[in-house]
């Protein structure tokens, strides 16, 4: 079937919004309607060109849609479902089996391949030349194929304008905070970078009742955010030592948890460095290697540093859970989002890397109306 995409022909190039071919569903698959799609900082990474992918492409991997049409062999959906999208697991390997898809045996090979494991390609020029799909997902696209792993039910009274993001970013935050790091109530945290990462972890330290949130950037806007999701404190770190400002502010101990999502190498060491004896560290963003001493950093203060890939999260437990939070006022993701057209989509990535917008959604499907 035709179908529009935004493609990216190769780095630092924008993004056109191209006619494609999309292929037939296999047995397997799901054909989504899209739409909305965030966009998330490891779309901008691979047009940067900081993340290495095939090209052309068609990322996006934010997408909430609408089901339009199921293989004979999928079960767990329908058409007119609403959806979320969020990363593949292939469900039956030692990981899957246990309750942690996010580190799922084939997770590499599900999400970044470009093509079916079959090597057929889902997107095609007319020419017949292969446009690779990204996440298995390929949200900035009026439709795409994905499967039921990739895919979360959400109820109809949940606005798909706003909730495609709830299948990485704001899960990744939530996500590190909640399955990766599980702060006991009572505990401190330390959340560096207080972007769409960031600001999600700081809602789930709330809601896991950590009594001290510092929220650590170099913008005072950000901060500003930061203080109305739930920062009990604030530091822009500009030019002062950041962490002896944390020691100051946990009574010289340092906080028991600490997030980092700047990827800047100094600021991970500081997230370290801010630990109290005990403490764990998680740093989530993209990131160049950053120096430790592992016995006089960790092992002399007991402290751990743990990765947290995708929030450790089963996209199908975690994302109608914070659906809930959502509606009962304590995950106010949707004051991080800004509205852009689908068109407007090198505008929308332009705003995302400059840090001007949080989140930008384009809205895929202008007919759509919430609840409906
Ligand atoms: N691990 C995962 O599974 C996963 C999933 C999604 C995203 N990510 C990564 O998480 C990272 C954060 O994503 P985001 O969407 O929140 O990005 P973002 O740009 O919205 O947030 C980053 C924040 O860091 C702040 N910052 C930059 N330099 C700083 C410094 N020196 N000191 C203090 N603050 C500084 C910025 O002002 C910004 O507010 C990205 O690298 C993204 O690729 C990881
Ligand atoms: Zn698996
Ligand atoms: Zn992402």
């Amino acid at each position: 079937m035709k179908i529009k995409a935004a493609v990216l022909n190769e780095i630092k190039t924008p993004y056109a919004i191209e006619e494609l071919n999309l292929s037939e569903i296999r047995e397997d698959e799901v054909l989504v309607k899209m739409v909305a799609s965030g966009i998330c900082h490891s779309d901008d990474v691979v047009r940067t060109g900081d993340s290495p992918y095939m090209f052309p492409v068609v990322l996006g991997h934010e997408g909430s849609g609408i089901i339009e049409k199921v293989g004979a062999s999928v079960r767990g959906f329908k058409p007119g479902d609403h959806v979320v999208l969020s990363y593949k697991y292939c469900g039956h390997c030692d990981n899957c089996l246990t309750g942690v898809p996010a580190s799922c045996e084939d997770w590499a090979a599900l999400n970044m391949s470009g093509i079916r494991e079959d090597g057929t390609p889902y997107f095609q020029r007319e020419d017949g030349s292969v446009v690779h799909n990204f996440f298995a997902q390929s949200s900035f696209s009026t439709y795409s194929i994905v499967y039921e792993r990739n895919l979360t039910k959400v109820d109809l009274s949940a606005d798909l304008r706003l909730v495609g993001p709830l299948g990485c970013g704001f899960l990744t935050g939530s996500g590190t905070v909640r399955n990766g790091l599980k702060p006991e109530p009572g505990s401190t945290v330390a959340v560096f970078g207080t972007g769409a990462v960031g600001l999600a972890a700081m809602m789930a330290a709330k809601i896991s009742g950590c009594t001290k949130i510092i929220g650590v950037d170099i913008h005072d806007h950000r901060l500003e955010t930061a203080k109305e999701l739930g920062a009990t404190h604030t530091i822009n770190s500009k030019g002062i030592d950041v962490v002896a400002e944390i020691r100051k502010l946990t009574g010289g101990k340092g906080v028991n948890y600490t997030v980092d999502t700047t990827g800047v190498p100094q600021v991970i060491r500081a997230s370290i460095e801010a630990l109290a004896i005990g403490g764990t560290a998680a740093p989530v963003a993209a990131s160049k290697p950053i120096e430790l001493n592992t016995i006089n950093d960790l092992t002399m203060f007991n402290r751990t540093i743990k990765g947290v890939l995708m929030g450790n999260a089963v996209p199908q437990l975690s994302i109608p859970q914070l659906i809930e939070f959502f509606q009962a006022g304590s995950f106010s993701f949707d004051k991080l989002v800004k509205f852009y057209k689908f068109e407007e989509i090198n505008e929308a990535a332009n705003d995302s890397l400059s840090g001007k917008t949080i989140k930008p959604v384009m809205i895929i499907d202008e007919s759509y109306v919430p609840g409906k």
